[in-house]
């Protein structure tokens, strides 16, 4: 059933907003109305902006269309704030940067058409209810107006009101999933962070997309963006639950499954990064890349390329992924023979693992045993070094080669085990080392 909503002036925002906003985001949103006024054009906040205001959540990422010459609008903003300006012509985008480092995104309104699905819309300037028109759900194509006595006047075309206060996923149309299937990862993200439903004929149509190989069609950073966005949600278990009802863990790799095991450890996983976040503060962690590493985990090496390949992993995250699955397995072994380690042991044990894999070991082991050595381990104090460098390897008269890293991982394990305390015993030991080794 499709319902009809005129476009609504009816609420004004002006009061949530300048109890929401902070006072200086209020005031250049108040400038741009202003600014919008002198220059012929007219300007409105649209997105999640307007959305969140709505629920009483708070976002300051503030995304401005503009009716008009979006693009010179934004270099008169820029101009009266001494902000920096980067305009993208092909896409009539804009970043205002403020010199405090506030960011404004300004876009002539258009009306885009695909010329075929997941490709880059082609843009056409166009009117804010065209522009609204080809968004992705209806409580997403709400728009604030900033234009002088309407200043923060809701404009509703397609119902987002009702939806929001409904609690209501909605597409605009029925071509939505197929303009741009991102919107199936989108429809779930806010179904979860929100708690809201999705309207039965947009589930349909999801179900609908989800079946057929539109999600392959996207570009690896795309479909990477969606998926991370989803284990980055509050609670991940919920978004993989729901992408696995949805069939949508396929398009990660057709072996990622969500099955009764992965289940119990993705909350055994929210726990270990409760407790990572408690005793460790100061060091945040990559917490959808663990989630990932962990919906991923039994895919073979091989398997696992392919997936960081396909969603265009950036390397820093690729090699952790890696790194993890080559030792992960070992190093629980290790840990599950519950021998006491030297602190020099367990230095070689933990040292290759990023702490994204530290929170799966503690995770995995649920032992009280293993979180104690990571404690260790992780704790700043215990991060000794060796004294001597290679250098003074060299001027002690001994010949460079293989045998200095032999000599100095040596002297690493000697003073985390209390072996050695001092520069004068690390020569002694140094020597012995060298002797024993031929050097
Ligand atoms: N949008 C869309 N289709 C997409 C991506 C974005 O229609 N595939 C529109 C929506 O109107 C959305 C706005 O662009 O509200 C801004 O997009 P984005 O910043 O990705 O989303 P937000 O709604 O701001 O959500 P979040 O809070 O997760 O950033």
């Amino acid at each position: 059933m499709t319902m009809l909503f005129p476009a609504t002036h009816g609420r004004n925002l002006r009061k949530l907003m300048r109890d929401r906003l902070p006072a200086k985001v209020f005031k250049r949103l108040e400038d741009a109305g202003r600014l919008a006024g002198q220059s012929g054009v007219s300007a409105f906040v649209v997105g999640g902006l307007v959305r969140d205001l709505l629920l009483g959540h708070t976002t300051i990422d503030v995304d401005i269309a503009v009716e008009g010459d979006g693009m010179a609008f934004a270099g008169r903003l820029a101009d009266r704030h001494g902000a920096a300006l980067k305009i993208f012509e092909r896409f009539a985008t804009a970043y205002v940067v403020f010199p405090d480092g506030f960011k404004l995104d300004v876009a002539t309104a258009r009306g885009e058409s695909y010329a075929h699905p997941t490709a880059l819309p082609a843009v056409k300037p166009s009117s804010l209810e065209k522009d609204l028109y080809r968004r992705d759900f209806t409580i997403n194509a709400l728009a604030i107006d900033l234009n002088g006595r309407h200043f923060g006047d809701v404009i509703d075309y397609y119902g987002g009101l009702h939806d929001l206060k409904a609690k209501t996923i909605r597409v605009l149309h029925d071509r939505s999933f197929v303009d741009d299937p991102t919107r199936l990862f989108r429809a779930i993200r806010f179904e979860q962070r929100f708690g809201f439903h999705l309207d039965a004929n947009t589930l349909g149509l999801l179900r609908q997309a989800a079946a057929t190989d539109l999600v392959h069609r996207l570009s690896g950073p795309r479909l990477r963006n969606e998926v991370m966005a989803l284990l980055a949600e509050q609670d991940p278990r919920r978004t993989i639950r729901r992408m696995a009802g949805l069939d949508l863990l396929r398009f990660i790799h057709p072996a990622v499954t969500l099955t009764p095991q992965l289940s119990v450890f993705l909350s055994d996983l929210h726990k270990a990064l409760a407790w990572w976040a408690k005793q460790f503060p100061g060091r945040p962690v990559d917490r959808a890349l663990v989630y990932f590493m962990n919906l991923t985990e039994r895919l073979d090496i091989a398997a696992t390329d392919a997936v960081l390949k396909r969603l265009a992993l950036p390397n820093r995250q690729a090699d952790k992924v890696r790194t993890v699955k080559e030792r992960l397995a070992s190093t629980s072994r290790v840990l599950a023979r519950r021998r006491a380690l030297k602190p020099s042991q367990a230095y070689r044990l933990f040292a290759a693992l990023p702490d994204e894999g530290f929170i799966l070991l503690a995770a995995r082991t649920k032992s009280s045993h293993v979180k104690r050595l990571l404690t260790a381990h992780v704790t700043p104090d215990r991060h000794v070094k060796p004294s001597l460098t290679g250098e003074d390897l060299k001027k002690m008269g001994l010949k460079p080669g293989p045998l200095y890293g032999k000599i100095l991982d040596r002297l690493l394990d000697a003073r985390l085990d209390g072996q050695v305390a001092s520069e004068d015993q690390e020569r002694d030991l140094a020597k012995k080392i060298a002797n024993a080794l031929g050097g």
